[in-house]
């Protein structure tokens, strides 16, 4: 069993589609998903629920934007519950590189860019993002950059990959759910894997869910036991 000390952190679900040999994208079209337009209304359900959504680096680079809201009908159910009609997209980066042509910086969203101290330079006075926290010196504090997003009220997070980041939250034990679509899709060993390093993660995941919808299979696991 984990012996790690619990940290504060929001509720946190990750939602990921993975092909059947565990690889998140083509390795010839690494920013496109691969997952049905059923999926893409599933992700959007996820997202409408919660207050911020967390996204690697390179997902961002390669996709160029933020997962929106697009429903009119999940925009106003928020509004209607007094929330912001889009949740806060925060990117995660300890380089703090992006380029800002990315259509990302011209959505109408709130954006926060969690960085080390060094990451945080380059945007020192830019008012690109709406907050831009620094959490580290190199490397991410988790527990700083934990408070950090609290701090801006945000009690419940989605993780919407990729690996290198799914794989961090995961060793620290900082998932509560995991929302994972098995697409019917053999991609190889050259795509980008859901699972990149070696996980320390010996907890078990507690099935709540499985629902097939055509060749792909929705799996909802508690990663509580
Ligand atoms: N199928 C799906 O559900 C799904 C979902 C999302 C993405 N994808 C695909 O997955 C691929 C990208 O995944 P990936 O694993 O290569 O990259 P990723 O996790 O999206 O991004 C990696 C980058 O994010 C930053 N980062 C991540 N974890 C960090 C940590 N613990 N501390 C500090 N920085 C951290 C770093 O940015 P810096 O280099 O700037 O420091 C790192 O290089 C793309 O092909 C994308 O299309 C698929």
């Amino acid at each position: 069993m984990s012996q790690l000390q619990p940290i504060s952190r929001p509720y946190t679900i990750a939602v990921l589609a993975s092909s059947l040999d565990g690889r998140l994208a083509r390795a010839d079209a690494l920013g496109q998903r691969i997952a049905s337009a059923y999926d893409f209304q599933h992700l959007e359900q996820q997202v409408a629920q919660v207050d911020a959504v967390l996204f690697g680096a390179t997902t961002l680079r390669l996709g160029g934007t933020a997962m929106r809201l697009q429903s009119p009908h999940l925009i106003a159910e928020r509004e209607h519950q007094g929330r912001s009609p889009q949740p806060l997209q925060i990117v995660c980066s300890a380089s703090g590189e992006f380029d800002l042509n990315l259509p990302f910086f011209r959505q109408p969203i709130s954006r926060a860019l969690l960085t080390t101290e060094k990451g945080a330079c380059r945007w020192q006075g830019s008012t690109a993002f709406d907050h831009c926290w620094s959490a580290g010196v190199a490397e991410i504090d988790w527990p700083q950059a934990f408070r950090h997003i609290q701090g801006a009220g945000v009690q419940t997070l989605a993780v919407l990959g990729g690996g290198q980041l799914f794989a961090s939250l995961l060793q620290m034990a900082a998932i509560d759910e995991l929302w994972l679509t098995l697409c019917p899709l053999l991609l190889g060993s050259v795509a980008p894997s859901l699972y990149p390093e070696e996980i320390a993660f010996s907890g078990r995941l507690t099935l709540l869910n499985v629902l097939p919808v055509g060749n792909e299979v929705y799996l909802h696991y508690s990663l509580h036991s």
